[in-house]
């Protein structure tokens, strides 16, 4: 059968016709309950630390944001994971700025002792690292790494990711590069993007989704760009960096066509439904990401007091619910979808990122 390509993945993200969005919904979640059945995944969120050395133009925990910065230590980080675990979620997601203050010796520690009290698998968010750290931690026990691409446009990449200093140029600043590497470590890999970033065309939007195909991804986090007003794609300069022609919108519904056609690009891979997502639309935008793709959801188990620090956009969903009340929440609104709690570690459940869009989809 053939691919799906540019041309079709890029027709579909500017589709407006009601009648052929269905299809799209009804075929992305076919194909999700088909290739990784009707559990939902929960992935307890722990935000270790909002240090940053980085100055990322969309990030409000860039090293420049006036921020009350905080390092939780590896204790705070295991009592965190043994909350996830009385909650019943079969896995954490350790994620933080990127912070050499979370040491190679302390993000061991703390994955050493998560894998001796508890049988959650471990994923590991904390940007882009040494080979040495990577490889450390993976022998501690870690299962899982992201790290965002965010974009596959090189020169929007580099206009809002600019270089450490003395850094330029350095092999580590390569992500699909890190990526292999990780893969090569046995790491279970993800990425993703923002949708809406400035700059970004329908164009860089389809490679973007046809990356994540190419790669093979096992996990793939979509959501859309939310402006911060502490950075400067948020504030009063942030019309300069929009593409003159064909920039993608930050909504709802460009966000959701982006999760259906990667759920359509890699059948078999853990999608969630994003935060930022939910941000958007609190309503309803969990479920809609669910309904049409998403696979899995990522509760915050961080400390209150921790957790309304670590602002990347403001009026994120859920900063103030406890994790008890919000995993309240959330079963009841994944029983109601008529899909249960996944159990276990929930890791990718087969080894092949091919298609399985039936042919009437072709266009
Ligand atoms: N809006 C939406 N998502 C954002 N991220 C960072 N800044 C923003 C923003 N302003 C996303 C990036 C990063 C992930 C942890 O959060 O894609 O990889
Ligand atoms: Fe978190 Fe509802 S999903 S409070």
């Amino acid at each position: 059968m053939a691919e799906l390509g540019h041309a079709e993945v890029k027709a579909w993200l500017v589709e407006r016709d009601p009648a052929a969005l269905e299809g799209l919904w009804a075929e992305a979640d076919r194909v999700r309950r088909e290739r990784v059945g009707d559990a939902v995944h929960l992935r307890g969120l722990i935000e270790a630390s909002n240090h940053c050395v980085r100055a990322c133009h969309y990030c409000g925990l860039r090293a420049p944001s006036r921020l009350d910065r905080y390092r939780m230590t590896p204790e705070e980080i295991l009592e965190a994971a043994r909350e996830a675990r009385r909650l019943g979620y079969g896995s954490v997601v350790i994620q933080a700025g990127e912070d050499p203050g979370l040491t190679e010796g302390l993000v061991a520690e703390a994955i050493r002792a998560i894998k001796a009290d508890t049988p959650l698998a471990i994923t590991l968010s904390l940007g882009e690292r040494s080979d040495a750290e990577l490889t450390t931690w993976k022998a501690a026990g870690a299962d899982r790494y992201l790290l965002r691409f965010e974009t596959s446009d090189p020169d929007l990449y580099h206009l809002i990711h600019p270089d450490l200093p003395g850094r330029a140029g350095d092999q580590a600043r390569d992500r699909f590069a890190q990526l292999r590497r990780m893969r090569a470590m046995g790491y279970e890999i993800g990425s993703g993007v923002m949708v809406g970033i400035p700059g970004q065309t329908w164009d860089t939007l389809a490679s973007d989704l046809l990356c994540f195909r190419e790669f093979d991804l096992d996990m793939i986090g979509v959501g859309p760009f939310l402006p911060s007003p502490r950075t400067p794609m948020g504030g009063p300069d942030a019309a300069a960096y929009l593409a003159p022609r064909g920039q993608v919108p930050n909504d709802e519904l460009t966000t959701l066509k982006a999760v259906a056609l990667t759920r359509l690009l890699c059948p078999a891979a853990n999608i969630p439904s994003t935060t930022a997502l939910a941000t958007l639309d609190r309503e309803q935008g969990r479920e809609l990401a669910l309904q049409r793709g998403a696979n899995v959801v990522m509760p915050n188990v961080t400390p209150l007091a921790y957790r309304v620090r670590y602002e990347i956009y403001p009026g994120k969903a859920c900063v103030n619910e406890t994790a008890a009340a919000c995993q309240g929440c959330l079963e009841g609104r994944i029983r109601s979808l008529g899909r249960q709690v996944g159990r276990g570690p929930g890791g990718r459940v087969n080894t092949e990122c091919q298609e399985s869009a039936t042919s009437a989809f072709y266009r």
